[in-house]
């Protein structure tokens, strides 16, 4: 079974031709007008209908479709009851389990993929080549070789299709005000910056097949958790020029890492340290970069809002400096909402998004080098994993201790 639903689509190119005959054929693309009830709606399908699916992309997407012209056609899931259910629930008119066919029949103007890690590039690709923007989850894929081969298929400069990955933490009221304080050197020249991701995991979550092997998840914690505060970390101090790392496996019976620590030096000068790790009873999420002038320090789990942000002036910073600087503005909390609303935004102009491209691939090149760093023992510099590196192909390297066990070296097979 690969279409699930046999009822014929609302004619809705009909109706739009007729609606927009007196366009250019530029303009029929993506019409950007201060008028939203005259622009083309954006079709939308969303791949994966698991936890972050249902809970984040579907949400997100209803909310905006109530403001926009946006209407979710199709799902799609190699599991034909989940996505049944899914498209029930939430009145999709075509439910799938073949994505090719989806693409073939649906042209989806978007596609949000919320698959496991060792499926978004090929989706991607070819949700890219079906003329599609993508917008996928992160862990982005499994190597740098892989999202090389997305950027590939992406369409022409300033035209796209583009593949954005969520990072949706780097989006919302704090971060853009944090970004922009950062960027104007307000609090000075940021000096000393820790990252953590300190959360847990137990044994029923690592019970599950896929879990903690490298193909399936791509990595341990600095991979599938720590990801998304490195993200952030890496937006708010921009670029990285050297890491040094350490990985281990204290607890669970994994290929992967559970816990991994770093030291990072920026470009700026200012030097961090980040702690990756499923091992933590007390759990949290945290950025604090002290500034000459100032410390901001973001404390969460799982997302923010501008009361999950702290400012603490240095001595001498008069109070209406420091309470500018605390003025965080209307609260947008971090979330998929945040991220897909400028998405929306730079597909219809035809834009590169943020976090696709160099931008989205700057988080995957730093995990690929604390994997490099803390399985040779070495320091790693920016740009230095290319193709004929180990770690460009696999973040694991194939390092003996690290490479999958069911790897066959001397014959280079996965069994
Ligand atoms: N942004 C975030 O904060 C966040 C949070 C949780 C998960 N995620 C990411 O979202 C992705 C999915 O995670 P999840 O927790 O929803 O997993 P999940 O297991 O709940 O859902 C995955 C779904 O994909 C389906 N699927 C598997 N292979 C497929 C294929 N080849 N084609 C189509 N469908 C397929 C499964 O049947 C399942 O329904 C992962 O990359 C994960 O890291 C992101």
């Amino acid at each position: 079974m690969t279409h699930l639903a046999a009822e014929p689509r609302f004619p809705v190119e009909k109706a739009l031709a007729v609606q927009w005959a007196h366009l250019s054929p530029s303009e029929e693309v993506f019409v950007t007008t201060s008028n939203p009830s005259r622009r083309k709606p954006v079709r939308v399908a969303i791949v994966g209908t698991g936890a972050i699916a249902r809970g984040s992309h579907l949400p997100a997407l209803t909310a905006l479709a109530a403001g926009q012209p946006l209407e979710i056609i199709a799902a799609v899931d190699v599991d034909a009851a989940s996505v049944e259910a899914f498209c029930a629930e939430a009145g999709i008119a075509h439910a799938y389990t073949d994505l090719d066919r989806m693409l073939a029949e649906q042209r989806p103007d978007l596609v949000t993929l919320a698959t496991p890690p060792r499926f978004h590039r090929d989706q991607t690709v070819a949700a890219l080549r079906a003329g599609a923007w993508v917008w996928c989850e992160k862990p982005p894929c499994p190597s740098l070789e892989d999202f090389d081969a997305i950027e590939a298929a992406e369409g022409p400069s300033g035209q796209g299709p583009y593949a954005a990955i969520v990072f949706q933490h780097r989006f919302g009221s704090g971060a853009r005000h944090v970004r922009a304080l950062l960027a104007g050197h307000a609090m000075g020249r940021p000096l000393v910056a820790h990252c953590q991701t300190t959360w847990y995991r137990d044994e029923a979550y690592y019970a599950v097949p896929w879990r903690g092997t490298w193909s399936s998840e791509g990595g341990g914690p600095s991979m599938g958790h720590g990801i998304h505060q490195m993200d952030l970390l890496l937006d708010l101090l921009g670029p990285w020029a050297e890491i040094r790392a350490m990985a281990g496996r204290l607890v669970h019976d994994v290929e992967t890492e559970d816990v991994s620590t770093a030291l990072i030096r920026f470009e700026n000068g200012a030097m961090a340290t980040v702690v990756n790790s499923v091992l933590s009873p007390d759990e949290v999420s945290r950025i604090r970069i002290d500034c000459e002038r100032a410390t901001v320090e973001l404390t969460h789990l799982y997302g923010h809002r501008n009361t999950d942000w702290r400012i603490t002036p240095a001595p001498g910073v008069t109070s209406e400096e420091a309470d500018a600087w605390r003025d965080f503005g209307a609260d947008v909390p971090s979330s998929h909402e945040a991220q897909l609303t400028g998405l929306l935004g730079d597909l219809r102009a035809g834009r590169r998004p943020r976090s696709s491209g160099p931008d989205g691939r700057k988080s995957l090149e730093l995990v690929a080098a604390l994997y490099k760093a803390a399985f040779t023992g070495s320091t790693v510099r920016a740009g230095e994993i290319g193709p004929g590196d180990p770690f460009y192909g696999a973040l694991h390297g194939d390092v003996p201790d690290w490479a999958p066990r069911n790897v066959d070296r001397a014959e280079g097979v996965v069994a």
